[in-house]
């Protein structure tokens, strides 16, 4: 459980009591990023980081309970090489570059994705940083890698399947609760609010069963311009939302 936060800084328009518990970010834009200015692409993921980072600490001053990235998708293996290895290793170093700030500021990091898939040396690097800050109380930071939200729902449609076949479920008892406790998002609550950069309006593969009744927000921005105002601007716009989960 997130403890409640003391608050930091949270713009005087916005409304504490209606605030997005968790919200989830669709980081794109990184490559347009790098091209625009004549760099190469992973200048523009070395700089996403720092976006991430400070998006981090803002959600965290501002009483947010979970934050959740998007970081690989299981269709990124796709892209060139280059590309796929440098960000591999990209988040093997950020990893072990930022744990100690984590633990001061009491982040507890969670992954979701199917990450058997990953470099060994990373996942004992994720291993570390999840086991490290499992009892931090600041900031839920959950960050997808090698996720894909058609194989997480296959992947429970199949442990669900077999419990029924061992004769250990009835089919009766399948309802949403049970099939989520079989997403690698068991026991995070479902976004609120899902944002994504640089203009495109898809979901990419992303949360499909969590994002059910999330707020979508979508920004021209790219990722490595996204800045607090550019948060700030997401919640106002969050907030002048009528949420009425198919009511009235
Ligand atoms: C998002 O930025 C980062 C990852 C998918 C890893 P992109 O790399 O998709 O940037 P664009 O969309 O090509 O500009
Ligand atoms: C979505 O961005 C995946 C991540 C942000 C990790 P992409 O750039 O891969 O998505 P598409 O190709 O525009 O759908
Ligand atoms: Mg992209």
């Amino acid at each position: 459980m997130i403890s409640k936060p003391i608050l930091q800084d949270l713009p005087i328009d916005l409304d504490v009591q209606r605030l997005p518990r968790h919200i989830a970010v669709i980081m794109d834009g990184n490559g347009r990023w790098a091209n625009q200015r004549g760099l190469p692409r992973i200048m523009g993921h070395r700089r996403g980081v720092d976006t991430l980072k400070s998006l981090l600490r803002c959600c965290k001053d501002w009483g947010i309970e979970s934050l959740t990235a998007y970081a690989f998708s299981t269709e990124n293996w796709g892209r060139p090489l280059e590309e796929v290895d440098f960000l591999m290793t990209l988040f093997e170093r950020v990893l072990r570059r930022e744990l100690d700030e984590m633990m001061t500021e009491g982040v507890q990091i969670r992954f979701v994705g199917d990450l058997k898939a990953l470099p060994p040396s990373l996942q004992s690097e994720i291993q570390r940083a999840v086991d490290a800050t499992q009892a931090n109380k600041g900031i839920q930071f959950v960050v997808a890698t090698n996720y894909g939200g058609r194989w997480e729902i296959l992947q429970a449609c199949r442990q669900i399947a077999t419990q029924v076949q061992q004769g250990k479920l009835a089919v009766e008892e399948i309802d949403e609760s049970l099939f989520a406790s079989h997403l690698y998002t068991a026991g995070i609550c479902d976004p609120d609010l899902l944002i994504r950069t640089s203009g495109e309006m898809r979901v990419s593969n992303f949360l499909l069963w969590q994002v059910a009744y999330a707020e979508l927000y979508v920004t021209d921005t790219l990722w490595p311009d996204f800045d607090r105002a550019e948060l700030h601007q997401a919640l106002q716009n969050y907030q002048q939302r009528h949420r009425r989960f198919g009511r009235i």
